[in-house]
């Protein structure tokens, strides 16, 4: 059978750098707080021509000329994100245009910031009923424009990014297996609200339906416990040890859940890939810009296994493992 196998990456961040110290200027916070609690020492902002539709266009263009192939080769493009340019039409229509990908249909797929790993999944689906197909998939957040600047609670974790893959088809490598899940009983501790049709009303005068709301320390619990979960239950059912992957590129939330994780599933720190110091949390675009730059970085040799991990807004997490 053939599997998806990832043809070339892209990744592109906007120009704008936010320091913890330029934080400092606008809540009650310090650089000391943010980096022992979180790990993110700087996270990108997007400008008015950074719109989610364009960092992700970047990204594709890039992604396309690693695996050496055009737009108009392309038939399919998914855009992961919770954040799309328009409700309508989807981001990846937008992105369509703009590469010329004429003949691909595309569309959004929202799983928060597991929607990477859910889109690795679905696309994989594909290929395996139409192995020559090529995918183009990508991961692109532009939540500054979601976040609540005045809230200190949320405002430091997020940034703005987009990463993409191209995708083919194999019958030696690619997705091995993933283990995925979802949780909407848990709803009420991560979500946005607004503009949704549950809550059409963009005049919302103080804007509160359009911000990130969460319960940080009930989130950072679940993370833990569900990736951990999510991880082991793969590697048990592949037969699998933690010896035998080669790198493991978890969603980047933040480093003290990463610590914990890495702690639980018996990871060193070596073998794991982490840049949340860097860009922050970007959701759905958090595993593809890693992955980029760890392609990039030459940390990825044919064959290697690579494990990722994911835990977002739904509740969504999972977990997938491929031989690159
Ligand atoms: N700067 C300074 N103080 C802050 C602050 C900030 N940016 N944010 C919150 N605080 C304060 C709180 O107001 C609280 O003060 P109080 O005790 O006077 O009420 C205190 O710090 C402790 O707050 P708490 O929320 O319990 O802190 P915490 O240790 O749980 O850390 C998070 C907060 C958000 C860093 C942590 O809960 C977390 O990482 N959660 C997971 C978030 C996440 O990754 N979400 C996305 C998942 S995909």
């Amino acid at each position: 059978m053939h599997r998806a196998v990832v043809l070339g990456t892209g990744s592109c961040l906007p120009e704008r750098v936010l320091t913890n110290n330029d934080l400092e200027q606008m809540v009650k916070t310090s650089d000391e707080w943010i980096t022992s609690r979180t790990g993110i020492r700087t996270r990108r902002i997007a400008g008015s021509d950074e719109q989610n539709y364009q960092l992700a266009s970047r990204a594709a263009v890039m992604a396309l000329e690693s695996a050496g192939i055009s737009g108009a080769e392309l038939d399919l493009i998914i855009v992961a994100t919770m954040t799309p340019h328009m409700i309508m039409p989807s981001c990846a229509c937008f992105v369509q245009a703009e590469i010329g990908a004429e003949k691909a249909f595309a569309f959004d797929l929202n799983a928060a910031c597991s929607g990477y790993l859910y889109g690795f999944d679905l696309a994989d689906k594909y290929i395996a009923s139409r192995p020559e197909m090529k995918i183009l998939l990508i991961g692109s957040e532009t939540l500054s424009a979601r976040v609540n600047w005045e809230d200190r609670n949320t405002c430091i974790l997020f940034g703005d990014g987009a990463g993409a893959c191209v995708i083919g088809g194999s019958d030696e490598r690619g997705i091995l297996d993933s283990n995925l899940f979802s949780d909407g009983k848990l709803w009420k501790l991560l979500y946005m609200d607004s503009p949704a049709s549950r809550n059409p009303d963009l005049l919302d005068p103080d804007r509160k339906g359009c911000f990130i709301q969460m319960s940080g320390r009930d989130v950072f619990k679940y993370a833990v416990r569900a990736m951990e979960d999510a991880v082991s239950g793969l590697l048990d059912r592949q037969q699998v040890s933690m010896d035998d992957v080669s790198l493991f590129i978890p969603h980047q939330a933040n480093i003290r859940i990463l610590g914990k994780l890495m702690e639980r599933v018996g990871v060193a720190q070596e073998k794991v890939f982490i840049n949340v110091d860097k860009y922050g949390n970007t959701s759905a675009a958090s595993i593809p810009i890693a992955l980029d730059e760890a392609n990039r970085q030459g940390r990825l040799q044919k064959g290697d296994l690579i494990l990722f991990c994911s835990f977002g807004g739904g509740f969504t997490w999972g977990s997938m493992l491929m031989h690159w």
